[in-house]
Protein backbone atom coordinates (compact mmCIF):
# COMPACT_ATOMS: atom_id res chain seq x y z
CA UNK A 1 0.00 0.00 0.00
CA UNK A 2 1.21 4.08 -0.84
CA UNK A 3 1.28 6.81 1.24
CA UNK A 4 -2.52 8.55 2.69
CA UNK A 5 -4.61 10.08 0.45
CA UNK A 6 -5.24 13.36 1.58
CA UNK A 7 -7.68 13.92 4.32
CA UNK A 8 -8.65 10.23 4.50
CA UNK A 9 -6.25 8.85 6.53
CA UNK A 10 -6.85 5.51 3.90
CA UNK A 11 -3.94 4.21 2.19
CA UNK A 12 -3.49 5.34 -1.42
CA UNK A 13 -3.90 3.12 -4.70
CA UNK A 14 -2.24 0.22 -4.48
CA UNK A 15 -1.90 -1.31 -8.21
CA UNK A 16 -2.34 -4.50 -7.50
CA UNK A 17 -5.57 -4.08 -7.38
CA UNK A 18 -6.89 -2.97 -10.96
CA UNK A 19 -3.99 -1.75 -12.73
CA UNK A 20 -6.88 0.18 -15.19
CA UNK A 21 -7.88 1.49 -12.08
CA UNK A 22 -4.71 3.50 -11.32
CA UNK A 23 -5.83 6.72 -13.05
CA UNK A 24 -9.40 6.99 -11.12
CA UNK A 25 -9.26 10.26 -9.43
CA UNK A 26 -7.85 12.05 -12.08
CA UNK A 27 -10.28 11.05 -14.07
CA UNK A 28 -13.23 12.10 -11.20
CA UNK A 29 -13.00 15.48 -11.01
CA UNK A 30 -15.80 15.16 -8.27
CA UNK A 31 -13.55 12.69 -6.63
CA UNK A 32 -10.24 14.57 -7.30
CA UNK A 33 -12.27 17.92 -5.91
CA UNK A 34 -13.21 15.89 -2.65
CA UNK A 35 -10.15 14.63 -1.52
CA UNK A 36 -8.73 18.51 -1.94
CA UNK A 37 -11.37 19.60 0.18
CA UNK A 38 -11.31 17.06 3.03
CA UNK A 39 -7.55 17.46 2.73
CA UNK A 40 -6.89 21.16 2.80
CA UNK A 41 -7.73 21.38 6.61
CA UNK A 42 -10.39 24.69 6.12
CA UNK A 43 -12.44 25.77 9.47
CA UNK A 44 -15.67 26.26 7.18
CA UNK A 45 -18.35 28.97 8.23
CA UNK A 46 -21.07 27.38 5.69
CA UNK A 47 -23.01 24.33 6.17
CA UNK A 48 -23.02 21.66 7.13
CA UNK A 49 -23.28 22.40 10.59
CA UNK A 50 -21.21 19.45 12.02
CA UNK A 51 -18.13 21.75 10.36
CA UNK A 52 -16.64 18.39 10.55
CA UNK A 53 -16.20 18.67 14.08
CA UNK A 54 -18.60 15.82 15.14
CA UNK A 55 -15.90 14.00 16.88
CA UNK A 56 -15.34 16.56 19.33
CA UNK A 57 -19.27 16.05 20.49
CA UNK A 58 -18.75 12.45 20.12
CA UNK A 59 -16.65 10.25 17.93
CA UNK A 60 -19.36 8.22 16.82
CA UNK A 61 -21.17 11.12 15.44
CA UNK A 62 -17.72 12.14 14.18
CA UNK A 63 -17.05 8.84 12.28
CA UNK A 64 -20.73 9.31 10.84
CA UNK A 65 -20.81 12.92 9.85
CA UNK A 66 -16.96 14.31 9.45
CA UNK A 67 -16.19 12.92 5.72
CA UNK A 68 -19.90 14.87 4.53
CA UNK A 69 -18.06 17.63 1.69
CA UNK A 70 -21.37 19.44 0.41
CA UNK A 71 -21.01 20.27 -3.54
CA UNK A 72 -21.42 24.24 -3.08
CA UNK A 73 -19.35 25.90 -0.94
CA UNK A 74 -17.08 22.07 -0.47
CA UNK A 75 -15.99 20.16 -3.47
CA UNK A 76 -16.34 23.62 -5.04
CA UNK A 77 -16.77 27.10 -4.49
CA UNK A 78 -20.57 28.44 -3.26
CA UNK A 79 -20.37 30.25 -6.96
CA UNK A 80 -19.10 27.18 -8.38
CA UNK A 81 -16.12 28.81 -9.23
CA UNK A 82 -14.45 25.26 -10.76
CA UNK A 83 -16.87 24.13 -12.97
CA UNK A 84 -16.22 21.00 -11.44
CA UNK A 85 -19.70 19.48 -11.18
CA UNK A 86 -20.09 20.61 -15.36
CA UNK A 87 -16.81 18.85 -15.97
CA UNK A 88 -18.50 15.64 -14.58
CA UNK A 89 -21.68 16.26 -15.95
CA UNK A 90 -20.13 16.73 -19.44
CA UNK A 91 -17.98 13.37 -18.96
CA UNK A 92 -21.28 11.40 -18.42
CA UNK A 93 -22.67 12.67 -21.27
CA UNK A 94 -19.79 11.83 -23.43
CA UNK A 95 -19.44 8.66 -21.79
CA UNK A 96 -23.25 7.39 -22.31
CA UNK A 97 -23.77 9.67 -25.84
CA UNK A 98 -25.92 11.64 -24.86
CA UNK A 99 -25.92 15.48 -25.12
CA UNK A 100 -27.98 16.40 -21.70
CA UNK A 101 -26.53 14.92 -18.07
CA UNK A 102 -27.26 15.71 -14.75
CA UNK A 103 -26.07 13.71 -11.40
CA UNK A 104 -28.26 13.49 -8.80
CA UNK A 105 -28.65 12.65 -5.29
CA UNK A 106 -32.28 12.04 -5.41
CA UNK A 107 -31.91 8.44 -6.81
CA UNK A 108 -33.83 7.27 -9.63
CA UNK A 109 -37.04 8.56 -7.59
CA UNK A 110 -35.65 12.60 -8.30
CA UNK A 111 -35.05 11.53 -12.10
CA UNK A 112 -38.30 9.61 -13.00
CA UNK A 113 -40.06 12.27 -11.58
CA UNK A 114 -37.64 15.09 -13.39
CA UNK A 115 -38.13 12.80 -16.58
CA UNK A 116 -42.25 13.25 -16.04
CA UNK A 117 -42.07 16.73 -15.47
CA UNK A 118 -40.23 17.30 -19.16
CA UNK A 119 -42.55 16.08 -20.65
CA UNK A 120 -45.96 17.68 -22.44
CA UNK A 121 -48.60 19.70 -19.84
CA UNK A 122 -51.31 18.74 -17.15
CA UNK A 123 -53.94 16.64 -18.78
CA UNK A 124 -51.25 14.95 -21.70
CA UNK A 125 -51.52 11.73 -22.23
CA UNK A 126 -48.29 9.38 -22.11
CA UNK A 127 -48.08 5.62 -22.38
CA UNK A 128 -46.53 3.73 -19.30
CA UNK A 129 -45.20 0.54 -18.35
CA UNK A 130 -47.45 -0.87 -15.98
CA UNK A 131 -43.94 -2.61 -14.20
CA UNK A 132 -43.24 1.40 -13.14
CA UNK A 133 -41.89 2.20 -10.21
CA UNK A 134 -44.08 4.02 -8.00
CA UNK A 135 -41.54 7.40 -8.21
CA UNK A 136 -42.51 7.38 -11.65
CA UNK A 137 -45.88 6.87 -10.76
CA UNK A 138 -45.76 9.93 -8.44
CA UNK A 139 -44.35 11.84 -11.02
CA UNK A 140 -47.25 11.47 -13.11
CA UNK A 141 -49.07 13.25 -10.04
CA UNK A 142 -46.61 15.93 -9.69
CA UNK A 143 -46.80 16.63 -13.86
CA UNK A 144 -50.50 15.44 -14.01
CA UNK A 145 -49.79 13.33 -16.81
CA UNK A 146 -52.74 11.25 -17.76
CA UNK A 147 -51.20 7.52 -17.78
CA UNK A 148 -52.51 4.75 -20.64
CA UNK A 149 -50.85 1.30 -18.84
CA UNK A 150 -49.05 -0.78 -21.35
CA UNK A 151 -49.15 -4.12 -19.72
CA UNK A 152 -46.04 -6.17 -18.44
CA UNK A 153 -45.34 -9.81 -20.27
CA UNK A 154 -45.18 -12.19 -18.06
CA UNK A 155 -44.12 -15.70 -18.51
CA UNK A 156 -46.95 -18.01 -16.36
CA UNK A 157 -44.92 -21.18 -16.37
CA UNK A 158 -42.07 -19.26 -14.36
CA UNK A 159 -43.48 -16.06 -12.79
CA UNK A 160 -41.18 -14.54 -14.35
CA UNK A 161 -41.79 -10.73 -15.56
CA UNK A 162 -40.37 -10.24 -19.35
CA UNK A 163 -40.86 -6.69 -20.01
CA UNK A 164 -43.04 -4.68 -22.69
CA UNK A 165 -43.25 -6.10 -26.03
CA UNK A 166 -42.70 -3.68 -28.60
CA UNK A 167 -46.40 -4.27 -30.57
CA UNK A 168 -48.12 -3.24 -27.34
CA UNK A 169 -46.05 -0.06 -28.06
CA UNK A 170 -46.64 -0.05 -31.37
CA UNK A 171 -50.72 -1.01 -31.06
CA UNK A 172 -51.13 2.33 -28.34
CA UNK A 173 -49.07 4.77 -30.82
CA UNK A 174 -51.39 3.61 -33.27
CA UNK A 175 -54.48 3.97 -31.73
CA UNK A 176 -53.85 7.61 -29.81
CA UNK A 177 -52.21 10.04 -31.55
CA UNK A 178 -52.15 12.52 -28.34
CA UNK A 179 -49.62 10.66 -26.59
CA UNK A 180 -46.65 12.68 -25.65
CA UNK A 181 -44.07 9.74 -24.33
CA UNK A 182 -43.39 6.29 -23.55
CA UNK A 183 -41.83 5.37 -20.69
CA UNK A 184 -40.30 2.04 -19.79
CA UNK A 185 -38.81 0.24 -17.07
CA UNK A 186 -35.77 -2.01 -18.02
CA UNK A 187 -33.74 -4.21 -17.13
CA UNK A 188 -36.83 -4.97 -14.16
CA UNK A 189 -36.18 -6.28 -10.75
CA UNK A 190 -35.44 -9.66 -11.94
CA UNK A 191 -33.02 -9.19 -14.61
CA UNK A 192 -35.75 -9.92 -17.63
CA UNK A 193 -34.99 -6.55 -19.96
CA UNK A 194 -37.44 -5.30 -22.55
CA UNK A 195 -36.03 -4.54 -26.09
CA UNK A 196 -35.29 -1.34 -26.52
CA UNK A 197 -34.07 -0.83 -29.83
CA UNK A 198 -37.07 -2.33 -31.54
CA UNK A 199 -39.62 -0.26 -29.24
CA UNK A 200 -37.28 2.49 -30.14
CA UNK A 201 -37.77 2.06 -33.68
CA UNK A 202 -41.58 2.33 -33.63
CA UNK A 203 -41.28 5.49 -31.10
CA UNK A 204 -38.63 7.41 -32.86
CA UNK A 205 -41.20 6.55 -36.09
CA UNK A 206 -43.94 8.67 -34.28
CA UNK A 207 -41.64 11.22 -33.43
CA UNK A 208 -42.33 10.56 -29.73
CA UNK A 209 -39.36 10.34 -26.54
CA UNK A 210 -38.71 6.82 -25.19
CA UNK A 211 -37.66 7.12 -21.65
CA UNK A 212 -36.18 4.20 -19.99
CA UNK A 213 -36.11 3.72 -16.07
CA UNK A 214 -32.81 2.07 -16.40
CA UNK A 215 -32.39 1.88 -12.18
CA UNK A 216 -31.07 -1.42 -12.04
CA UNK A 217 -28.86 -1.59 -15.70
CA UNK A 218 -26.24 1.48 -14.58
CA UNK A 219 -23.72 -1.09 -15.40
CA UNK A 220 -25.29 -1.87 -18.91
CA UNK A 221 -23.64 -0.97 -22.47
CA UNK A 222 -19.54 -1.40 -21.44
CA UNK A 223 -19.46 -5.23 -22.21
CA UNK A 224 -20.50 -7.34 -25.73
CA UNK A 225 -22.27 -10.22 -23.82
CA UNK A 226 -25.10 -7.03 -21.68
CA UNK A 227 -27.56 -5.51 -22.74
CA UNK A 228 -26.33 -2.04 -24.69
CA UNK A 229 -27.72 0.71 -22.76
CA UNK A 230 -31.33 1.88 -23.20
CA UNK A 231 -29.99 5.68 -24.87
CA UNK A 232 -27.93 3.09 -27.21
CA UNK A 233 -30.40 1.26 -28.43
CA UNK A 234 -32.41 4.40 -29.26
CA UNK A 235 -33.85 5.84 -26.30
CA UNK A 236 -34.06 9.61 -25.52
CA UNK A 237 -33.52 9.27 -21.96
CA UNK A 238 -32.21 7.65 -19.29
CA UNK A 239 -32.36 7.06 -15.38
CA UNK A 240 -29.54 5.18 -13.63
CA UNK A 241 -29.38 4.35 -10.08
CA UNK A 242 -25.64 5.33 -9.62
CA UNK A 243 -26.27 3.44 -5.86
CA UNK A 244 -27.71 -0.01 -7.37
CA UNK A 245 -25.64 -1.51 -9.75
CA UNK A 246 -22.17 0.57 -9.90
CA UNK A 247 -19.88 1.66 -6.42
CA UNK A 248 -21.21 4.30 -5.52
CA UNK A 249 -23.24 6.05 -2.33
CA UNK A 250 -27.10 5.76 -1.63
CA UNK A 251 -29.09 7.88 -3.21
CA UNK A 252 -26.43 8.54 -6.30
CA UNK A 253 -28.16 8.66 -9.64
CA UNK A 254 -27.16 9.60 -13.12
CA UNK A 255 -29.79 11.48 -15.68
CA UNK A 256 -29.06 11.31 -19.63
CA UNK A 257 -30.76 12.38 -22.36
CA UNK A 258 -30.42 13.47 -26.35
CA UNK A 259 -32.41 16.59 -26.57
CA UNK A 260 -33.54 15.76 -30.41
CA UNK A 261 -37.19 15.00 -28.74
CA UNK A 262 -36.63 16.59 -25.53
CA UNK A 263 -35.82 19.61 -24.65
CA UNK A 264 -33.09 20.52 -22.87
CA UNK A 265 -34.53 23.75 -20.96
CA UNK A 266 -37.32 22.08 -19.42
CA UNK A 267 -35.16 18.83 -18.30
CA UNK A 268 -33.11 21.49 -16.69
CA UNK A 269 -35.71 23.10 -15.12
CA UNK A 270 -37.60 19.83 -14.09
CA UNK A 271 -34.58 18.36 -12.25
CA UNK A 272 -34.02 21.46 -10.40
CA UNK A 273 -37.64 22.02 -9.74
CA UNK A 274 -37.46 18.92 -6.79
CA UNK A 275 -33.46 18.71 -6.64
CA UNK A 276 -32.40 20.02 -2.86
CA UNK A 277 -30.16 23.28 -2.70
CA UNK A 278 -27.61 21.56 -0.49
CA UNK A 279 -26.52 18.19 -2.45
CA UNK A 280 -24.40 15.88 -0.73
CA UNK A 281 -20.47 16.46 -2.51
CA UNK A 282 -20.01 12.73 -1.35
CA UNK A 283 -23.14 11.45 -3.03
CA UNK A 284 -22.32 13.35 -6.26
CA UNK A 285 -18.40 12.63 -6.21
CA UNK A 286 -19.96 9.00 -5.71
CA UNK A 287 -21.93 8.94 -9.28
CA UNK A 288 -19.08 10.80 -11.00
CA UNK A 289 -16.01 7.84 -9.36
CA UNK A 290 -19.06 5.39 -10.18
CA UNK A 291 -18.94 6.67 -13.71
CA UNK A 292 -14.79 6.86 -14.19
CA UNK A 293 -14.97 3.35 -13.06
CA UNK A 294 -17.26 2.11 -15.63
CA UNK A 295 -14.95 4.18 -18.24
CA UNK A 296 -11.82 2.57 -17.14
CA UNK A 297 -12.14 -0.75 -16.23
CA UNK A 298 -15.94 -1.34 -17.20
CA UNK A 299 -15.33 -4.07 -19.22
CA UNK A 300 -12.98 -6.02 -16.57
CA UNK A 301 -14.66 -5.69 -14.05
CA UNK A 302 -18.14 -7.34 -16.41
CA UNK A 303 -16.49 -9.80 -16.97
CA UNK A 304 -15.65 -11.17 -13.80
CA UNK A 305 -19.22 -10.69 -12.61
CA UNK A 306 -20.05 -12.48 -15.14
CA UNK A 307 -18.02 -15.33 -14.57
CA UNK A 308 -18.63 -15.20 -11.07
CA UNK A 309 -22.60 -14.98 -11.14
CA UNK A 310 -22.78 -17.77 -14.30
CA UNK A 311 -20.90 -20.18 -11.56
CA UNK A 312 -23.10 -18.95 -8.84
CA UNK A 313 -26.19 -19.86 -10.92
CA UNK A 314 -24.35 -23.53 -12.11
CA UNK A 315 -24.51 -23.95 -7.97
CA UNK A 316 -28.01 -22.66 -7.60
CA UNK A 317 -29.28 -24.94 -9.78
CA UNK A 318 -28.25 -27.85 -8.43
CA UNK A 319 -30.95 -27.61 -5.72
CA UNK A 320 -33.57 -29.97 -6.58
CA UNK A 321 -36.34 -28.18 -8.05
CA UNK A 322 -34.85 -24.55 -8.16
CA UNK A 323 -35.27 -21.95 -11.02
CA UNK A 324 -32.73 -19.90 -11.90
CA UNK A 325 -32.74 -18.11 -15.12
CA UNK A 326 -29.90 -16.92 -17.00
CA UNK A 327 -29.00 -15.03 -20.07
CA UNK A 328 -29.04 -18.38 -22.30
CA UNK A 329 -32.52 -18.74 -21.72
CA UNK A 330 -33.39 -15.43 -23.39
CA UNK A 331 -33.14 -13.88 -26.64
CA UNK A 332 -29.96 -11.54 -26.90
CA UNK A 333 -29.84 -8.74 -24.59
CA UNK A 334 -32.88 -9.42 -22.98
CA UNK A 335 -31.79 -10.61 -19.61
CA UNK A 336 -28.96 -9.08 -17.75
CA UNK A 337 -25.96 -11.49 -16.79
CA UNK A 338 -25.34 -10.07 -13.55
CA UNK A 339 -29.10 -10.83 -12.18
CA UNK A 340 -28.93 -13.47 -9.43
CA UNK A 341 -32.76 -14.90 -8.99
CA UNK A 342 -33.56 -17.79 -7.48
CA UNK A 343 -37.47 -18.75 -8.00
CA UNK A 344 -38.03 -21.30 -5.07
CA UNK A 345 -41.76 -22.19 -5.96
CA UNK A 346 -39.88 -26.31 -6.91
CA UNK A 347 -37.88 -26.64 -4.13
CA UNK A 348 -40.89 -25.65 -1.22
CA UNK A 349 -38.79 -23.52 0.47
CA UNK A 350 -40.41 -20.00 1.69
CA UNK A 351 -37.99 -17.15 0.46
CA UNK A 352 -38.68 -15.31 3.92
CA UNK A 353 -37.14 -18.10 5.93
CA UNK A 354 -34.29 -17.96 3.92
CA UNK A 355 -33.61 -14.78 4.08
CA UNK A 356 -33.88 -14.70 7.59
CA UNK A 357 -31.14 -17.00 8.20
CA UNK A 358 -28.72 -15.42 5.46
CA UNK A 359 -29.47 -11.85 7.26
CA UNK A 360 -28.36 -13.97 10.78
CA UNK A 361 -25.44 -15.73 8.93
CA UNK A 362 -24.27 -12.09 7.83
CA UNK A 363 -25.41 -11.80 4.15
CA UNK A 364 -28.44 -9.79 3.73
CA UNK A 365 -30.45 -10.36 0.34
CA UNK A 366 -32.00 -7.71 -2.00
CA UNK A 367 -35.18 -9.60 -2.14
CA UNK A 368 -36.97 -11.68 -0.80
CA UNK A 369 -40.84 -13.24 -0.70
CA UNK A 370 -42.01 -16.05 -0.27
CA UNK A 371 -41.37 -17.44 -4.16
CA UNK A 372 -38.13 -15.69 -5.07
CA UNK A 373 -35.15 -14.30 -3.55
CA UNK A 374 -32.54 -12.41 -5.08
CA UNK A 375 -28.76 -11.76 -4.32
CA UNK A 376 -27.23 -8.73 -5.54
CA UNK A 377 -24.50 -9.16 -7.35
CA UNK A 378 -21.98 -6.28 -8.08
CA UNK A 379 -19.07 -4.99 -9.93
CA UNK A 380 -17.86 -4.84 -6.39
CA UNK A 381 -18.24 -8.77 -5.69
CA UNK A 382 -15.67 -11.28 -6.65
CA UNK A 383 -15.43 -15.06 -5.76
CA UNK A 384 -14.47 -14.45 -2.39
CA UNK A 385 -17.77 -12.48 -2.19
CA UNK A 386 -20.07 -14.47 -3.65
CA UNK A 387 -19.33 -18.38 -2.82
CA UNK A 388 -19.92 -18.34 0.85
CA UNK A 389 -23.49 -16.24 -0.03
CA UNK A 390 -23.82 -18.95 -2.53
CA UNK A 391 -23.16 -21.82 -0.02
CA UNK A 392 -25.18 -20.29 2.86
CA UNK A 393 -28.07 -19.91 0.30
CA UNK A 394 -27.65 -23.36 -1.44
CA UNK A 395 -27.82 -25.11 2.66
CA UNK A 396 -30.63 -22.50 3.74
CA UNK A 397 -32.93 -23.64 1.00
CA UNK A 398 -32.01 -27.33 1.11
CA UNK A 399 -32.99 -27.10 4.91
CA UNK A 400 -36.11 -25.43 4.11
CA UNK A 401 -37.03 -27.64 1.09
CA UNK A 402 -40.62 -29.35 0.69
CA UNK A 403 -43.43 -30.22 -1.36
CA UNK A 404 -43.18 -28.20 -4.42
CA UNK A 405 -45.88 -25.20 -4.78
CA UNK A 406 -47.74 -24.08 -7.68
CA UNK A 407 -46.01 -21.43 -9.84
CA UNK A 408 -47.99 -18.26 -8.89
CA UNK A 409 -46.74 -14.92 -10.57
CA UNK A 410 -46.46 -12.33 -8.39
CA UNK A 411 -49.78 -9.50 -8.11
CA UNK A 412 -47.06 -7.01 -9.36
CA UNK A 413 -46.98 -8.18 -12.39
CA UNK A 414 -50.67 -9.79 -13.17
CA UNK A 415 -53.24 -7.51 -11.06
CA UNK A 416 -56.05 -6.40 -13.52
CA UNK A 417 -56.78 -2.44 -13.23
CA UNK A 418 -59.34 -0.05 -14.34
CA UNK A 419 -58.71 3.55 -13.72
CA UNK A 420 -61.95 6.17 -12.78
CA UNK A 421 -59.66 9.05 -12.21
CA UNK A 422 -56.50 10.35 -13.19
CA UNK A 423 -53.60 9.73 -10.52
CA UNK A 424 -53.29 13.11 -9.77
CA UNK A 425 -57.14 14.13 -9.34
CA UNK A 426 -57.27 11.09 -7.33
CA UNK A 427 -54.19 12.26 -4.93
CA UNK A 428 -55.52 15.40 -4.30
CA UNK A 429 -59.56 14.54 -3.81
CA UNK A 430 -60.93 14.74 -0.36
CA UNK A 431 -60.77 10.89 0.80
CA UNK A 432 -61.78 8.62 3.84
CA UNK A 433 -60.99 5.30 5.18
CA UNK A 434 -63.29 2.29 4.66
CA UNK A 435 -62.76 -1.51 5.55
CA UNK A 436 -61.54 -3.92 3.40
CA UNK A 437 -64.97 -5.09 3.10
CA UNK A 438 -66.20 -1.58 1.79
CA UNK A 439 -63.78 -0.55 -0.12
CA UNK A 440 -64.08 -2.76 -2.70
CA UNK A 441 -65.68 -0.73 -6.11
CA UNK A 442 -64.79 2.14 -5.02
CA UNK A 443 -62.16 4.28 -5.97
CA UNK A 444 -58.63 4.34 -3.94
CA UNK A 445 -56.55 7.38 -2.72
CA UNK A 446 -53.85 6.06 -2.63
CA UNK A 447 -50.39 3.71 -4.18
CA UNK A 448 -50.14 0.29 -2.89
CA UNK A 449 -47.17 -1.36 -3.85
CA UNK A 450 -45.25 -4.56 -2.49
CA UNK A 451 -42.15 -3.56 -1.67
CA UNK A 452 -39.82 -4.41 -3.31
CA UNK A 453 -40.31 -4.90 -6.22
CA UNK A 454 -41.94 -1.44 -5.72
CA UNK A 455 -44.41 -2.05 -8.31
CA UNK A 456 -48.26 -0.51 -7.47
CA UNK A 457 -50.74 -2.51 -7.49
CA UNK A 458 -53.22 -0.31 -6.88
CA UNK A 459 -52.80 3.85 -7.61
CA UNK A 460 -54.72 6.36 -7.18
CA UNK A 461 -57.94 6.69 -9.31
CA UNK A 462 -57.90 3.40 -10.15
CA UNK A 463 -61.08 1.31 -8.74
CA UNK A 464 -60.31 -1.21 -6.01
CA UNK A 465 -61.33 -4.91 -6.68
CA UNK A 466 -62.23 -7.85 -4.00
CA UNK A 467 -59.12 -9.72 -6.32
CA UNK A 468 -56.65 -7.31 -5.45
CA UNK A 469 -57.69 -6.69 -1.71
CA UNK A 470 -57.27 -10.78 -1.69
CA UNK A 471 -53.72 -10.96 -3.71
CA UNK A 472 -52.33 -8.11 -1.04
CA UNK A 473 -53.39 -9.59 2.05
CA UNK A 474 -52.20 -12.65 0.91
CA UNK A 475 -49.10 -11.19 -0.27
CA UNK A 476 -48.51 -9.92 2.84
CA UNK A 477 -49.80 -12.81 5.16
CA UNK A 478 -46.52 -14.56 3.29
CA UNK A 479 -44.46 -12.08 4.57
CA UNK A 480 -44.03 -9.60 1.81
CA UNK A 481 -43.89 -5.58 3.11
CA UNK A 482 -46.80 -4.30 1.42
CA UNK A 483 -45.68 -0.65 1.65
CA UNK A 484 -47.32 2.70 1.42
CA UNK A 485 -50.23 1.58 2.60
CA UNK A 486 -51.79 4.24 4.98
CA UNK A 487 -53.05 1.22 6.81
CA UNK A 488 -50.24 -1.91 6.83
CA UNK A 489 -52.55 -4.01 8.08
CA UNK A 490 -54.29 -3.75 5.07
CA UNK A 491 -57.67 -3.57 6.76
CA UNK A 492 -58.78 -0.40 5.78
CA UNK A 493 -58.31 1.61 2.87
CA UNK A 494 -57.92 4.99 2.23
CA UNK A 495 -60.55 5.64 -0.85
CA UNK A 496 -62.12 9.13 -2.62
CA UNK A 497 -64.77 10.55 -0.81
C1 LIG B 1 -37.36 0.33 -11.42
C2 LIG B 1 -37.00 1.31 -10.34
N1 LIG B 1 -36.98 2.61 -10.63
C3 LIG B 1 -36.66 3.54 -9.70
C4 LIG B 1 -36.36 3.17 -8.42
C5 LIG B 1 -36.02 4.22 -7.40
O1 LIG B 1 -34.65 4.28 -7.29
P1 LIG B 1 -33.90 5.07 -6.13
O2 LIG B 1 -33.91 4.18 -4.94
O3 LIG B 1 -32.53 5.28 -6.71
O4 LIG B 1 -34.62 6.35 -5.90
C6 LIG B 1 -36.37 1.81 -8.06
C7 LIG B 1 -36.03 1.40 -6.69
O5 LIG B 1 -35.92 0.29 -6.34
C8 LIG B 1 -36.72 0.86 -9.05
O6 LIG B 1 -36.78 -0.45 -8.76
Amino acid sequence: MGPASPGTGKPAYDAAMLPELAGLTAESPLLAGWLTARGAGTRPFVIPGHKHRGHLLHPDLGRLVDDDVPMCGGIDTVQYAHGYLTDAESRAAELWGADWARLSVGGSTHGNQTMCLAIGRPGDRVAVTRALHRSTLLGLVLAGLDPVWLPLEVDLATGLPLGTSPEAVASVLADDPGIKAVFLVSPGYLGTATDIAAVARITNGYDVPLIVDQAWGGHLGFHPDYPAHALAQGADGMVLSAHKALPAYSQGAILLARTDRLDRDRLDRAFDATHTTSASGNILAGADAARAVLQLAGEPLLERLRVNVAWARDELRRIPGAYVPGPEEFATGLFDPAKLVVLLAGTGADGIKVELELIAAGFPLELADRDTVIAMTTLADDRDTIEPMVKAMTESILRHAGAPRQVVASVSWTADHTAAQLPREAFFAPHETVSAADAVGRISAEVIAPYPPGVPVLVPGEVIDAEIIAALQSASAAGTRVAYAADPTLATFQVVR
